[in-house]
């Protein structure tokens, strides 16, 4: 059988910020979700998962929308790709999907827009090869948040598709669905080249967007940005948040738009060729700001950030939608071993399971293995 691979992604700096109609900095990882898969002579999709070993499921592709109830959890995402497939009228047939990959679950690091990506990516090249990236992204973001009922927004599944490796992706989510031009940016972003590396802890308390926080902070920005009388908080100055009377509103705008503009001094810095560690305090800015105005973090990721920054991190931060996940960490090549030890440490005196810690680099975006 053929494979695919769509990566992960870490976001280096805009949070909550895709469906504000903000920016984002987001790499690919080397760590994705695999496809291996062939046609089949009906019109059946037999599917399974290296994670679900023993389970598989067996769906008339005409029948997929009325099954949905019925179906797993986990097999919403790739079937919700098929199914979006059918609902668009583009060309698909029967295909067995054996799934696998090593992007971690419930980290914060995008299994499931991987997921969602690898089988987008896997239909295309056996049933319609002339959709183009944009439609790729479209439909595994549709299969994600009607089939599979989660409300991410675009960025996951536009790193997933569109980074490249050594690159950071600079997106400007509100050109990118005007479909405009200068909409991204492969901004380069070597690590190696200035003793630098990313450090991601995985603090193992799995966030699950589903659970409706994640909902509710999308409505809080709405109505921030309606009170305001505008279409988006990313239309908001500096000083619009203060004139907001309610305090939670004020705080979520406050984070929107710092964010935006922390996104675009980096991005211009990396641009421009500076030394990435220039981008570190924006960083640690950003995870205040998720803490502090949008209330997004928990103890465990305020714990590793802190013990990052204390060790050495130029810059540390929650990353992806919050509540639990991961952590990234700005660090010297040299400090990587101090670093992860003093993330283990802090976690071990606070009796928290150990974290997982380990380094990523901007790798290739979704692309077929053989
Ligand atoms: C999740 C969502 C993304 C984005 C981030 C927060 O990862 O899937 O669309 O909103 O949270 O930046």
């Amino acid at each position: 059988m053929d494979r695919w691979i769509a990566p992960g992604r870490v976001n280096i700096i805009g949070e909550h910020t895709d469906y504000n109609d903000g920016f984002v900095l987001p790499i690919a990882l080397s760590l994705g979700v695999v496809c291996a898969a062939e046609p089949r002579a009906d019109r059946r999709v037999r599917l399974t998962s290296v994670q679900r070993p023993g389970e598989l499921i067996d769906c008339s592709l005409n029948a997929l929308g009325a099954q949905r109830d019925q179906l797993p959890g986990w097999a919403r995402y790739p079937l919700g790709v098929v199914h979006e497939f059918v609902r668009r009228g583009l060309p698909v047939g029967g295909v067995r999907l054996d799934l696998g990959g090593t992007v971690p679950i419930g980290a914060g690091l995008s299994s499931s827009a991987a997921l969602c990506c690898a089988v987008a990516l896997t239909l295309r090249d056996l049933f319609a090869p002339d959709l183009g990236k944009r439609a790729l992204i479209d439909i595994a973001r549709a299969a994600e948040n009607h089939f599979a009922g989660v409300p991410t927004g675009v960025l996951d599944h536009s790193a997933s598709i569109l980074c490249t490796a050594g690159h950071a992706l600079f997106l400007d989510v509100r050109a990118f669905n005007s479909a405009n031009a200068g909409a991204t940016e492969q901004i380069p972003f070597d690590l190696a080249a200035n003793d630098l590396a990313l450090l991601v802890a995985d603090t193992g308390q799995p966030h699950d967007l589903s659970d409706g926080a994640y909902a509710e902070r999308r409505a809080q920005c709405e109505a921030a940005a309606a009170a305001l009388g505008l279409v988006s908080l990313r239309d908001a100055d500096a000083d619009d948040p203060a004139r907001l009377t309610d305090e939670v509103l004020r705080r979520r705008a406050t984070h929107v738009v710092t964010e935006n503009a922390r996104v675009l001094a980096v991005a211009q810095r990396l641009r421009a060729g500076a030394d990435p560690r220039v981008a570190g305090p924006l960083l640690t800015a950003s995870h205040d700001s998720l803490r502090d105005d949008f209330e997004v973090s928990t103890p465990a990721l305020d714990l590793a950030v802190t013990a990052a920054l204390e060790h050495g991190a130029h810059g540390a931060r929650m990353i992806g939608g919050g509540f639990g996940g991961s952590v990234l960490a700005l660090v010297d090549h040299a400090a990587v071993d101090r670093v992860r030890r003093a993330v283990l440490d802090r976690f071990a005196a606070e009796a928290l399971a150990a974290p997982r810690v380990f380094p990523v680099e901007p790798a290739a975006g979704a692309r077929r293995l053989t």
